[in-house]
């Protein structure tokens, strides 16, 4: 929430306690529509192309198709203006930004074409994970019960919320998912880890999120001279990860410093990790 706290909802710029949804919007019955998060740093946009574009075809995904005149770029310039109409253009942000397949009487198959996708954009104050990026963050294994489209980044959350919470609940920052013997994601961020000495992450398919943050780091760490192999980690490999770290808009390199209570490596946040953590602040902190 910010002073102003003004959001964005079907064409509106409107106070957060005065923006209305129908209780029959399709997202609320049935979570159809898409979302993106993205980062805001004095007022800049990270990544906004990689993030309109992800949007684009999550939308196709799952068949939105806009109406009047919005684009995912349209929706980044409303991000923008939200960040000035809540005086967020200091400093560190997000913009949070969901669309729905409308509101209509409850029915499963898609509406009728005259019905409008909604639109909700907002901003937030973020402070990154400072402390935490020092120390390293624990996580736990957990099962990857998410569905076949994995890759489009839908409002249907309900086992990231399960396994978020079943982290919580052993003090954990992170549920790293297992579908059939493979790490695939976290609940909330992708993840790299190091095996004998070699960088991997899982490859971009229908069963991770292709996470803007993983995109870039992958083609900075490139830049390095860092490869990265995108050879999924198996859940035996766990015990011979030498590093592990998350991926996320608002998780940037998050060193992973214990897997179910047992160390990772030697327990502190790895070199590469280290190294990778400063590349990307520094991009951060100058790209767009
Ligand atoms: N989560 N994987 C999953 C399942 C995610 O939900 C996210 C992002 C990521 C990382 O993607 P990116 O680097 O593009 O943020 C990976 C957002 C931040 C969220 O749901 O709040």
């Amino acid at each position: 929430m910010t002073a102003k706290d003004i959001v964005y909802v079907n064409g509106s710029f409107v106070p957060r306690a005065e923006a209305r949804v129908s209780v029959e919007d399709r997202g609320f019955v049935f979570g159809d529509g898409v979302y993106e998060v993205i980062r805001a740093i004095n007022g800049r946009l990270f990544a906004s192309k990689f993030h309109n574009d992800r949007l684009r075809r999550s939308l196709d995904g799952i068949r939105i198709t806009l109406s009047g005149g919005d684009t995912p770029e349209r929706f980044a310039d409303i991000g923008r203006q939200l960040l000035k109409e809540n005086d967020l253009v200091n400093g560190e942000a997000t913009v949070y930004m969901q669309v729905t397949r409308g509101a209509t009487t409850r029915v499963h198959n898609f509406p009728p074409s005259q019905i409008q996708p909604t639109v909700y954009i907002s901003v937030a104050r973020f402070t990154p994970y400072a402390d935490l990026a020092r120390t390293g963050a624990t996580a736990i294994s957990h099962p990857d019960l998410r569905w076949g489209r994995c890759d489009l980044k839908t409002l249907n959350l309900l086992p990231n919320v399960l396994a978020s919470q079943a982290a919580k609940e052993r003090h954990a920052f992170e549920a790293m998912l297992i579908r059939d013997g493979i790490v695939t994601e976290g609940a909330k961020t992708n993840f790299f880890g190091v095996v004998n000495g070699s960088l991997r992450t899982h490859p971009c398919d229908t069963h991770i999120l292709p996470g803007i943050t993983r995109s870039v780091l992958r083609d900075l760490a490139s830049d390095a001279g860092i490869a990265v192999d995108e050879t999924p980690i198996k859940e035996e490999e766990i015990p011979r990860l030498s590093e592990l770290f998350l991926t996320g808009t608002t998780t940037d390199v998050m060193p992973v410093v214990k897997l179910d209570d047992r160390p990772v490596g030697d327990g502190k946040p790895g070199e590469l990790t280290r190294r990778l953590q400063r590349v990307l602040a520094e991009s951060l902190a100058s790209g767009d």
